[in-house]
């Protein structure tokens, strides 16, 4: 069964795309299952830069067929702007497709982020106001569309009425807004559905056949797990389950069938949007990481919030998405530090010092990290391409990690090009 799945294990940006990209060049389906546009993956190829937000990043090889499934939120605009960026830049998109029943952003969606976002004032998340949390919101009422909705005109304008009687008093009364007439996002949404009509299709059958038949299949995760709806730091999280179990109901695969997983992390940390965030630096040395690994979000263009690594956090990564295979990227970015901070446990507001992951998100906040300390190095290591050439102290930091987690880290990725790689194992 030669099932790859690759999640972020941090706040997300751990450099998911190009790890995926990398995989993709044997891989024979390359299936997005949950998330949707406030991903922001990037992959250089040599000098060119490519951002997706929605289609998986294996559309850049070219190879494998690419499935955005039922779990993936689809903005039908977002999704074809995507495809025009990418047709411009010389790719084909021809095997791109959506799942009849993946969930569509509406307009109101969206709206609905972004007044919720302004009315919270100090509380807001932060989100993407992509439409994210009010489309998955609408799934789980029962009221949302389906992709497969966009194609048939009389179900489409009932559903889109019914919804706007709730939306548009929540606008009217709430808000203080203007109200939405449906004849004007109908008429956009059947368009969208003629043009999309020949990618729509059912995509579970598929999937679990060529998973039968022995072909590759890789799984791309977006966001990661502190930013999950049930073990991130809930409320700053996003609204779909970006871990490996997210792949069953995301993708309709099941547990049995899923083999190497694979979880990425930064060899620190980085943090968009609000929420706690025990080992974020406030000094030069977090300026200096935002600005050697250019953290600067793909999506909102947000500067990301940077720290040391949080092994706590991220061995409770690990547990909940049981990680077989550990890839730590940017390690390039640490070098010319003097001496590289590791948090290996907390210290509770109540003077306790523990080493496992809590569910309140208000400790968490009054949690101070408990750091050991390596020995940094001064070389440039982005031209490295074994293991062995790595300036010992970095070896050693490799090594920290993998004895902290009990789990061996496969690949080392020492800069942004999809060749900037350190392989410690050949996966397939
Ligand atoms: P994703 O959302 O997990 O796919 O990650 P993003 O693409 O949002 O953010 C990762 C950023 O780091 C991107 O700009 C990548 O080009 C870049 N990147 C990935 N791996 C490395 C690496 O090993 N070193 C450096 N310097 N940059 C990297
Ligand atoms: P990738 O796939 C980093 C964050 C937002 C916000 C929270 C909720 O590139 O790793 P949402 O719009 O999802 O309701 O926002 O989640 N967030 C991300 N942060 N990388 C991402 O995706 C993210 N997707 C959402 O900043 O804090
Ligand atoms: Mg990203």
């Amino acid at each position: 069964m030669p099932t790859f799945v690759v999640v972020g294990l941090q706040w997300g940006d751990e450099g998911k795309g190009k790890i995926t990209d990398i995989l993709s060049a044997k891989s024979d389906y390359i299936v997005r299952y949950q998330g949707g546009n406030n991903a922001g993956h990037t992959v250089y190829v040599g000098e060119n830069k490519f951002v997706l937000h929605l289609l998986p990043s294996g559309v850049l090889q070219d190879k494998g067929k690419c499935i955005i499934a039922n779990g993936v939120v689809v903005d039908p605009k977002a999704f074809m702007e995507e495809i025009d960026t990418l047709e411009s830049q010389g790719l084909s998109t021809d095997h791109v497709f959506i799942s009849r029943r993946a969930h569509i952003i509406m307009p109101y969606h969206i709206m609905l982020d972004t007044y919720r976002e302004e009315f919270a004032g100090k509380g807001q998340i932060g989100t993407t106001k992509r439409g994210i949390g009010p489309c998955y919101e609408d799934k789980i009422s029962r009221v949302g569309i389906r992709a497969i909705d966009l194609l048939n005109p009389d179900i489409l304008e009932e559903k889109i009425k019914e919804n706007l009687k709730v939306k548009n008093a929540l606008f009217e009364k709430l808000f203080d807004k203007p109200t939405v007439d449906y004849k004007d996002i109908l008429e956009q949404y059947l368009e969208y559905g003629k043009k999309l009509a020949h990618r729509i299709v059912d995509t579970e059958l598929e999937i679990n056949q060529a998973i039968d038949e022995g072909k590759n299949v890789l799984f791309e995760g977006a966001q990661a797990l502190m930013l999950d709806i049930d073990f991130g730091t809930y409320p700053y999280v996003t609204s779909s389950s970006p871990t490996t179990g997210g792949v069953t109901v995301g993708a309709g695969v099941p547990p049995n069938k899923l083999e190497t997983l694979i979880g990425v992390s930064k060899a620190y940390s980085t943090r968009v949007g609000n929420g706690p965030y025990p080992t974020e630096l406030f000094d030069e040395v977090g300026e200096q990481i935002r600005k050697v690994g250019h953290e600067f979000g793909a999506t909102t263009g947000r500067p990301r919030r940077c720290g040391w690594l949080d092994l706590v956090a991220l061995k409770h990564a690990c547990m909940i998405n049981g990680i077989t295979h550990l890839v730590i990227t940017k390690l390039d970015v640490l070098s010319k530090f003097k001496n590289i901070k590791v948090c290996t446990a907390y210290e509770t507001e109540d003077g306790k010092v523990i080493d496992y992951f809590t569910s309140s998100t208000t400790k968490l906040a009054l949690y101070k990290p408990i750091y050991e300390e390596l020995p940094g190095w001064d070389e440039d290591i982005t031209k490295i391409s074994s293991f062995d050439e790595l300036p010992q102290n970095a070896q050693s930091y490799i090594h920290f990690i993998e004895k902290y987690l009990g789990i061996e880290v496969y690949l080392v990725s020492v800069g942004p090009e999809r060749t900037q790689n350190i392989l410690k194992k050949e996966l397939f």
